[in-house]
């Protein structure tokens, strides 16, 4: 496990584009942590690395597509409860696909995740400051 702090969104970021470096085709990554906690910054971070640009958040898509040297999918999964089979069906498709998956709220599809999943965990701290973050790779 390694354990990072970020005081700033550029940092959170720069801590993702130096994790991304580990990632590609067929890898997923499993971001958890709470609303605000920076889930989408890191994306911004893995999708700098892969040269892909303009990431938004996908909540109403669940899904959006990054086109970079390798794809790189970002999933936000927040609404998300217990998929059915077909919402499964499509998820599988990309999760064993050669893109690299990135999910925001992944706890969501905890069952669904490949072994090699790369977990990462990131949370705020009120007493380190309002920007404060640990970012916690398993
Ligand atoms: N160290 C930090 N790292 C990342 N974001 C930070 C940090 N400090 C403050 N912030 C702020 O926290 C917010 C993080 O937003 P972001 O959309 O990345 O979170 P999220 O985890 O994706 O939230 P959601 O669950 O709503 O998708 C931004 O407003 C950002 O400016
Ligand atoms: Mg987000």
């Amino acid at each position: 496990m390694e354990i990072f702090r970020s005081a700033s969104p550029e940092e959170t970021e720069s801590v993702a584009l130096r994790f991304a470096e580990r990632l590609g085709p067929g890898s997923v990554v499993a971001l958890t942590g709470p609303l605000g906690a920076g889930k989408t910054a890191f994306v911004k971070g893995i999708a700098a690395r892969f040269g892909a640009a303009s990431v938004t958040s996908p909540t109403y898509t669940l899904v959006n597509h990054y086109d970079g040297s390798v794809p790189v999918y970002h999933f936000d999964v927040y609404r998300i409860e217990d998929p059915d089979d077909e919402t499964r069906l499509w998820i599988d498709e990309y999760l064993f696909g050669d893109g690299v998956c990135v999910i925001e709220w992944a706890d969501n599809i905890a069952d669904m995740l490949p072994e090699g999943a790369v977990r990462v965990e990131i949370s705020k701290d009120p007493a380190m400051g309002e920007n404060f973050r640990e970012i916690k790779i398993c």
